[in-house]
C-alpha cells in the first residue's frame, strides 16, 4: 500500500551499502516490491525505492537508496549518505572478502554519514549454507564490536528480509 507523503507521520532515508553482488538490489526489490531476480545486473550509479510501513501507531515512509558495489561505477559522495538515518551494510556469507570489506564500508559510512545512523549488518544468501565462508558468530561478533544490529538473510528465499527492514525502522523510530 502506498501512502501519500502528507499522510505519513515520518519520512526517512536509508541506504544500502556493501560489495558488488552481495544482493543489495535484490534485498531492495524484496523490501519494496516483494520481488527477487536470479539474473539481476550490477547496479550502475544510484537507484532508490520507497516502502511504507506501520511501526507502533505510526505510518513511516522509507526512501531506500541502492548504489553500485563495483568500484568502477562508484562515485560516492557525501550526498549518498546525506540525511540517511538508517543503513543496511550487506555482505555475502559465501564470500569471505565481502565480509572483510564491510569494515572498509563502515569506515566510509562513519566518515560521510550522520553520527547516529542506525546500521544493520546483514549476512545475505543463507540459502547457500553449503557454501558458507563466514559463520554467524563471526558476523555477530563484528556487529557487537562495532555497535551494529545484526541479521542473516536470504533475499532468494525471503528469509529475515522483512524482519531486518522492520528492525532498522523500529530502531530509527
Ligand atoms: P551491485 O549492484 O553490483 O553492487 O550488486 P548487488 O549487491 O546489488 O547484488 P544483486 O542484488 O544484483 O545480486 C547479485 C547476484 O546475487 C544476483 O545473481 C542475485 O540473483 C544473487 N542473489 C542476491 N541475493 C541472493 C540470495 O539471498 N541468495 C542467493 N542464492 N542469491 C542471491
Ligand atoms: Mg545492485
Amino acid at each position: 500500500m502506498a501512502i501519500a507523503e502528507e499522510e505519513c507521520d515520518y519520512l526517512f532515508k536509508a541506504v544500502l551499502v556493501g560489495d558488488s553482488a552481495v544482493g543489495k538490489s535484490n534485498l531492495l526489490s524484496r523490501i519494496a516490491r516483494g520481488e527477487f531476480r536470479l539474473d539481476s545486473k550490477p547496479t550502475i550509479g544510484v537507484e532508490f525505492a520507497y516502502r511504507d510501513v506501520r511501526v507502533g501507531g505510526s505510518l513511516v515512509k522509507a526512501q531506500i537508496w541502492d548504489t553500485a558495489g563495483q568500484e568502477r561505477f562508484r562515485a560516492i559522495t557525501s550526498s549518498y549518505y546525506r540525511g540517511a538515518l538508517g543503513a543496511l551494510l550487506v555482505y555475502d556469507i559465501t564470500r569471505q572478502s565481502t565480509f572483510s570489506n564491510s569494515v572498509k564500508w563502515l569506515k566510509e559510512m562513519r566518515e560521510l554519514g550522520t553520527d547516529d545512523m542506525v546500521i544493520m549488518l546483514i549476512g545475505n544468501k543463507i540459502d547457500r549454507h553449503h557454501m558458507r565462508q563466514v559463520s554467524e558468530d563471526e558476523g555477530r561478533s563484528l556487529a557487537e564490536q562495532e555497535g551494529l544490529y545484526f541479521m542473516e538473510t536470504s533475499a532468494l528465499e525471503n528469509r529475515n528480509v522483512e524482519e531486518a527492514f522492520v528492525q532498522m525502522v523500529t530502531r530509527i523510530h
